[in-house]
């Protein structure tokens, strides 16, 4: 697939079809996926294939919760998790089909980062370091893209990063290592190729954040 095409239309898959995906097609997604950056080339990247059911339903009920709290903390009109914090909102149960599915979708990725290979830049300020996950979400990126070259779809979530603790003994976490997303894939019933995104014009300024809108 053309790279402008594919970065400009590689929308999120939360519906698959039940064709499994064979290990020869995963293999050649990570193997394509290892080539992406990372600050110092550290490559702090582990992946956990994660086939059993009981792990899977268990990841699927502590997202379910963390779900359940984010649409509630949305209904109030608030960027939910906005600097990690919670906010005083019920939760509200709400489907969610991925999660209803957990059991079946066709790869479940558990994707972790190694803190000792990640140089947190700005890990020093007073305020939620950011830079690390620099160094492993270009990774993340890049398994979906791939993914897509493949015919496959998939979504990154980080739902159950909020459950890290709860899930990290299950899936044998290093006490070093977060847990950074969770990557599902298959073979998409639909793929949205019509993104909404912001023009180029409402981000991009001239010398300073507040400087002229950047337009050509
Ligand atoms: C860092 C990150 C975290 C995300 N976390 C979740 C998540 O927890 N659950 C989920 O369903 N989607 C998650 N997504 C997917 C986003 O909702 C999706 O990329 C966004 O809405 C754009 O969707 P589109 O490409 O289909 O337009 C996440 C995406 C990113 C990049």
């Amino acid at each position: 697939m053309e790279l402008i095409h594919a970065l400009r239309s590689n929308g999120a898959v939360r519906s698959f079809t039940d064709r499994p995906v064979d290990d020869a097609t995963l293999h050649a997604v990570l193997d394509t996926a290892r080539f992406a950056p990372s600050g110092g080339n550290r490559q702090p990247w582990r992946v956990a294939i994660v086939r059993d059911l009981d792990t899977r339903h268990e990841m699927g009920g502590l997202m379910r919760a963390v779900w359940e709290e984010y649409v509630g903390a949305n209904a109030t009109g608030v960027t939910a998790f906005a600097f990690g914090r919670s906010i005083d909102a019920p939760p509200i149960a709400a489907p969610n089909a991925l999660l209803d599915e957990i059991e079946t979708v066709p790869v479940v990725l558990a994707i972790a980062a190694d803190l000792h290979h990640i140089a947190m830049m700005d890990g020093n300020l007073e305020r939620p370091p950011v830079t690390g996950g620099a160094s492993i979400y270009p990774f993340c990126w890049s398994i979906l893209l791939a993914a897509r070259e493949h015919g496959l779809g998939g979504v990154l979530t980080t739902f159950l990063s909020r459950e890290e603790p709860a899930i990290a003994p299950r899936l044998g976490l290093p006490t070093d290592h977060a847990l950074v997303a969770t990557i599902f894939l298959g073979y998409p019933t639909h793929q949205n190729t019509k993104l909404t995104r912001h023009p180029v014009n409402s981000f991009a300024t001239i010398d300073r954040f507040d400087g002229d809108s950047f337009d050509a």
